[in-house]
């Protein structure tokens, strides 16, 4: 009886180690940490799989309760800084502000969060971690937007909500009531959230109506183009947890509300092979040129992927692959040129990598003055594991750094 216990016992713990190891690239600090997270991300997304197979929930509601359950358990830090719950025009928002009202006017950070325009909760664990930090650190208000999601809405509303709640929050007005010195407001997003503070941040440059500008973008590991899912790091990174690209693939297809049927079509080009509309294409195409854009030393030995035949109907269906409001790097250079100085953060070991390094040299050539951080250890999603119970030394380091960044030149 004993021995059948044992050999059980060493049967499922081979089972669980098989389950969680995975190889990783060599300068991912705290490599364990790392495959456990990614074991529990792997486990809840498969979760999500078989219930919505058996019509009991979308799959992203499964994965965000999972996400809320586990964001519930973290503790509020920076507990002096006040938080609002509002509606900037019919859009929800919470602003958080240091406590006092300050004889000077203070600055502002609009932050917009990621989770594939899907996932993750603005106002709890790690992402009212990070807005309180800001407002500690910065002494400014932070304001982050509660934009609804997929699958409930798709694009273009998360983007639409977002340029509504940045055209109210600069009006002066408002922003006299919260005390901010208009010449001093930043936008600032990671991930899917860096995509929409991308995009918002062209729309303000552009509109006429917002007299007042962001000073600066901050965009951490943006997602910023759909029609390459073979860029030199989405080759490199495409089984680098936590993002795979299969999963960021997923997320554009829940985003444009396309078929997930399309996903094995998309991770190989074949909505942008040889046979589509070429004229259409080869003007986003050279937007997005790498082997143009980015510095060898990244290229390595990676090649563009260009299939002969393809899809050509998933471009027609889904037209917003072509649209800058969902995708930034195809944005115009007059366009860029409006846009405020920036902060681009990239990890090594992430598939949208080359996104943020090909919208920081486009930003350069249209002569906006570009930071690019780089983490040679950093993996995506890494800001947000820098709080307890969850956090990495990369994680803890470039927020550190980017709330440095802004200290310095908000
Ligand atoms: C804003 O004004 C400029 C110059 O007057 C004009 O070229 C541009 O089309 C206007 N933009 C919008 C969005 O109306
Ligand atoms: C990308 O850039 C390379 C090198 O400058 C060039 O040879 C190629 O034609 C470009 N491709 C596109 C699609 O613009």
């Amino acid at each position: 009886m004993m021995k059948l216990l044992c050999g059980i016992t060493l049967l499922l713990a081979v089972a669980v180690a098989y389950y969680i190891y995975i190889p990783l690239p060599r300068a991912i600090s705290e490599p364990w940490k790392l495959m456990v997270l990614d074991a529990t991300f792997r486990g809840v997304v498969s979760m999500g799989d078989v219930a919505h197979s058996l019509g009991l929930s979308h799959r992203v509601h499964v994965i965000n309760s999972a996400i809320i359950n586990f964001e519930s358990l973290v503790p509020v830090t920076n507990q002096e800084i006040q938080a609002e719950d509002i509606l900037f025009d019919g859009v929800h928002v919470r602003v958080y502000h240091p406590p006092g009202r300050e004889e000077k006017l203070r600055r502002a950070v609009m932050f917009i969060h990621g989770g594939g325009w899907a996932l993750c909760a603005p106002k709890l664990g790690s992402y009212d971690s990070l807005c309180r930090q800001m407002a500690a650190d910065l002494d400014a208000v932070v304001v982050t937007v509660d934009y609804r999601m997929a699958p409930d809405v798709r694009f273009p509303v998360q983007y639409d909500e977002c340029v509504q709640a940045a055209k109210h929050f600069l009006r002066p007005e408002v922003l006299a009531q919260y005390s901010v010195d208009p010449e001093r407001v930043a936008v600032c997003g990671d991930s899917a959230g860096g995509n929409l503070a991308a995009a918002v941040a062209q729309r303000i440059g552009i509109d006429n109506s917002s007299s007042v500008k962001f000073k600066l973008q901050v965009l951490i590991y943006p997602v910023l183009q759909a029609l390459d899912f073979n860029t030199a790091s989405y080759q490199q990174n495409q089984n680098v947890p936590i993002l795979y690209r299969t999963l960021m693939a997923r997320f554009w297809l829940e985003y444009l509300d396309g078929d997930l049927a399309l996903l094995h079509s998309i991770i190989k080009n074949k909505h942008t092979a040889q046979d589509q509309n070429q004229n259409l294409l080869s003007f986003s195409r050279s937007k997005l040129n790498w082997t143009n854009l980015l510095p060898k030393r990244l290229i390595k030995h990676y090649k563009p992927i260009f299939p002969l035949t393809g899809s050509p109907k998933i471009l027609k269906d889904l037209p917003a692959l072509l649209d800058a409001r969902a995708a930034p790097l195809l944005a115009e250079d007059e366009v860029l040129r409006m846009t405020p100085r920036a902060y681009i953060l990239t990890g090594e070991h992430d598939v949208l990598r080359d996104d943020g390094m090909m919208y920081a040299r486009r930003l350069e050539l249209a002569g906006v003055s570009v930071t690019n951080d780089h983490y040679e250890d950093g993996f995506h999603g890494c800001v947000t594991f820098a709080f307890w119970p969850c956090y990495f030394s990369v994680g803890i380091r470039a927020v550190q750094n980017y709330i440095a960044w802004l200290d310095e030149h908000l």
